[in-house]
């Protein structure tokens, strides 16, 4: 089921987002909508807090970004199909020198601005089965993990920007968190909220 995509300006995307335990309800159906939300909507991760729910959960799919004309086949075959669903998410390390990448959210359309970065992170999750893993990852997928994760924090990349960036799309927020923008997929605006 496409879940409606929260909007710029809802108070649940900066909550903090609690742990989850093996039995939280219907989570299987959840973790699958959530997929199915990222898809229709062409993103490459979706964090609970999007679709409502202050929990510490999201979901990636790297696969849009193999087709990147700029990249080396190995890092084409890298993205290519890597699809996780992190759980409870701890970053334990970020390393490297600072890059920039355009990123964009779901959350907050049609607004692209460059966000630095570090390149390399150490991560502890869990994944559908409550199976526990310590990994590394670095680059593209390192950066979308990155976003998401701050997605659970109660962060967002826009909160990154610099003083006179943030000044300068100031009023597209603000369009966005009064629904006055156009979107091809499903979201939910907190002046729509507000309203019933
Ligand atoms: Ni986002």
């Amino acid at each position: 089921m496409i879940l409606p995509i929260v909007a710029y300006g809802d108070p649940v995307l900066r909550k903090e987002g609690e742990n989850i335990s093996a039995d939280y309800p219907k989570l299987k159906e959840l973790i699958a909508n959530m997929y199915e939300t990222m898809y229709d909507a062409y993103g490459v991760g979706l964090a609970a807090p999007q679709i409502g729910l202050a929990i510490r959960l999201f979901v990636i799919d790297t696969t849009p970004f193999s087709e990147d004309e700029d990249l080396n086949s190995e890092e084409k075959a890298q993205l290519e199909g890597f699809k996780r669903t992190f759980i409870n998410a701890e970053i334990l390390e970020e390393t490297g020198e600072e890059w920039a990448f355009n990123e964009g959210c779901l959350s907050i359309p049609d607004v692209r601005e460059d966000v630095f970065r570090k390149p390399k992170i150490k991560i502890q999750y869990q994944d559908e089965d409550f199976k526990t893993h310590v990994e590394e990852f670095e680059g593209l997928i390192a950066r979308v993990i990155q976003h998401e994760y701050d997605h659970i924090d109660g962060i967002l990349f826009t909160d990154k920007l610099s003083t006179l960036k943030k000044r300068l799309i100031k009023s597209r927020l603000n369009n966005i968190s009064k629904g006055n923008i156009s979107v091809d997929y499903k979201m939910r605006f907190p002046a729509m909220k507000k309203k019933r």
